[in-house]
């Protein structure tokens, strides 16, 4: 594309200024992560040259908080930060051609796909600066930034755990037990201060420790001032209900049984994925053997591996050379009947019980 013209300014000579940062100001109530604050902090500790770094890991873990608050804790290292929202190639576009409007006020008129291109121009022109693409679908999608784009940091999110070429991935697992119930309480008491918490432990284990779920089952609490103790009976006698519940003002697209979908809908193209989740569902989460899995299936071999390796790929599951562990949420949505609609047609059983029972533990040696 062909950039030039009198109301273009030489984007080179723009200096960058800490007062036109933009990003969000993170959570009040953010619990714990001292280790993967450290590790994403050594991570971006680079020579000088660029250091981009992909924080990756199932949907609603918290990299987006994690990633927020580290810029909050560290953007006066940086001469400018620009958090871009970017979920899609055009909304990657658009957070662009927002920094070069920002930066250069005069460029307000030209249109979108020009003030990108002074944007990626700016910042491969200039170093000193952070920025964050949040949420990114695809590894592809930034692909023709990075390779213009050779100074500076870039933290990216995304829930994709592979494809992250020439770039350093940090995977975010859930909180740890104490840091759930720190969340749980601290959501609860901000409404409902004197609260009295019974159970948080087993609510938060049951929630698999996953941040999003926590926080949602503390407003929950809160809102309907009943204890973790009945949370976890309203969980086990109506899960269909509670996956798809919001309280008061909270986003619909971000309930348990949503949170998932698009990843869901990503791997449609591969039809024995859905079919392997579902049978993956009922099983206790941790150490599935994988051999019971693949000579059980229906499909052969090789069509097995390959939804194991998208599932994987897009941190649903999580493989060893061995076994297979998948988030105890994500089997439960896919257990319950109201869950998003499958990548393919199928049946789903009501779970009798919303513990599944424990397998049979694997031979030693023979996983
Ligand atoms: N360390 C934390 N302390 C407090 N709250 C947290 C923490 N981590 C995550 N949360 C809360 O959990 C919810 C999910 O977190 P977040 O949006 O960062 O997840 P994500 O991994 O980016 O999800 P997605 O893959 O959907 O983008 C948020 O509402 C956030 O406030
Ligand atoms: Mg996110």
């Amino acid at each position: 594309m062909v950039v030039g013209g009198p109301h273009v300014p030489a984007m080179e000579s723009i200096p960058a200024s800490a007062e036109l940062s933009r990003f969000p100001r993170g959570s009040d109530l953010f619990v714990g992560r001292s280790d993967e604050l450290d590790r994403l902090d050594a991570a971006v500790a680079g020579s000088g040259r660029a250091v981009v770094v992909a924080v990756h890991g199932l949907g609603g873990v918290g990299k987006s908080t994690l990633s927020a608050r580290f810029v909050r804790l560290h953007a006066d290292r940086y001469r400018l930060v620009w958090w871009i929202t970017a979920d899609s190639a055009s909304a990657i576009d658009s957070g662009l051609a927002d920094l070069a409007t920002t930066l250069a006020p005069q460029t307000a008129n030209l249109p979108s796909d020009q003030r990108t291109e002074l944007a990626v121009r700016w910042l491969a022109t200039h170093d000193g600066w952070l920025l964050v693409l949040d949420n990114l679908t695809t590894p592809a999608h930034a692909e023709e930034l990075l390779e213009r784009v050779r100074t500076g940091t870039i933290v990216i999110t995304s829930r994709q755990a592979s494809g992250w070429r020439g770039v350093k991935a940090i995977q975010l697992d859930v909180l740890s037990p104490s840091e759930a119930m720190e969340l749980l309480s601290r959501v609860v008491r901000t409404e409902w201060p004197d609260a009295d918490l019974p159970d948080v432990d087993r609510l938060c284990e049951e929630l698999g420790w996953l941040p999003l779920a926590v926080e949602q089952a503390g407003a929950y609490l809160a809102q309907t001032r009943i204890t973790p103790t009945a949370y976890l009976d309203l969980l086990r006698r109506y899960p269909a209900r509670m996956f798809t519940t919001t309280v008061e003002g909270g986003d619909a697209q971000r309930t348990m049984a949503r949170v998932w979908h698009i990843t869901l809908d990503r791997l449609a193209d591969t039809p024995s994925v859905g079919r392997l989740l579902r049978r993956l569902a009922w099983y206790a989460p941790e150490a599935i053997p994988r051999r019971l899995i693949i000579t059980s299936a229906r499909e052969p071999e090789p069509d097995v591996l390959e939804a194991l390796g998208r599932l994987a790929a897009y941190n649903m599951i999580t493989l060893d050379t061995h076994t297979i562990a998948v988030h105890r949420l994500v089997q439960a949505v896919t257990r319950t009947p109201d869950r998003p609609p499958p990548p393919t047609g199928g049946h789903h059983p009501r779970p009798r019980h919303h513990r599944c029972p424990p397998l049979p533990r694997p031979l030693p040696g023979r996983a």
